[in-house]
């Protein structure tokens, strides 16, 4: 049988204390129990799941540009570094693959310094404000678009 096509979830710095982090802005949930919801939806959809976590700026340069040979999609939540990174800008740009943009708050009802992306222009879409769901919403455009192309 034909390997399921792998969807690749990037996550950013600080995204690892979720669950003690500023639960009122990122919820309860932690990184493993979002990590294990993506992991039954993708399985629902046929799709295989790479999820990720780093607080190193460099390192998600490398596993997007890793992304490029492997990622039949990805979803990137990048945390502070969305609003700051011209490098994952660049990175993002070089992938022909559906990019989904992933945040859990909504970061245009909240400071002004976070309304500004440096993904956004560089991703198929974006998905903010629904907490750890947020991530699934983006699993879900991704397979619907996974689906398109083949
Ligand atoms: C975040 C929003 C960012 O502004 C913030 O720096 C994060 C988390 C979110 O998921 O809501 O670290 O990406």
């Amino acid at each position: 049988m034909a390997e399921s096509p792998t969807v690749w979830v990037l996550n950013g710095p600080n995204l690892n204390l979720l669950g003690e982090r500023e639960p009122d802005t990122y919820g309860g949930e932690t990184l493993a129990d979002i990590e294990k919801r993506c992991a039954k939806a993708v399985k629902q959809a046929g799709l295989a799941l790479e999820f990720r976590q780093t607080n190193h700026e460099g390192e998600l340069v490398a596993w997007i540009q890793e992304a490029r040979d492997s990622a039949a999609g990805l979803a990137i939540n990048a945390g502070a570094y969305t609003h700051t990174s011209v490098a994952l800008h660049d990175a993002l740009r070089l992938l022909t693959i559906p990019i989904v943009e992933v945040h859990l708050s909504n970061i245009f009802a909240r400071e002004e310094f976070r309304h500004h992306s440096y993904v956004s222009g560089a991703a198929t879409g974006v998905i903010c404000g629904f907490g750890g769901d947020s991530y699934l919403l983006a699993l879900q455009a991704l397979s619907g678009k996974i689906s398109e192309q083949s």
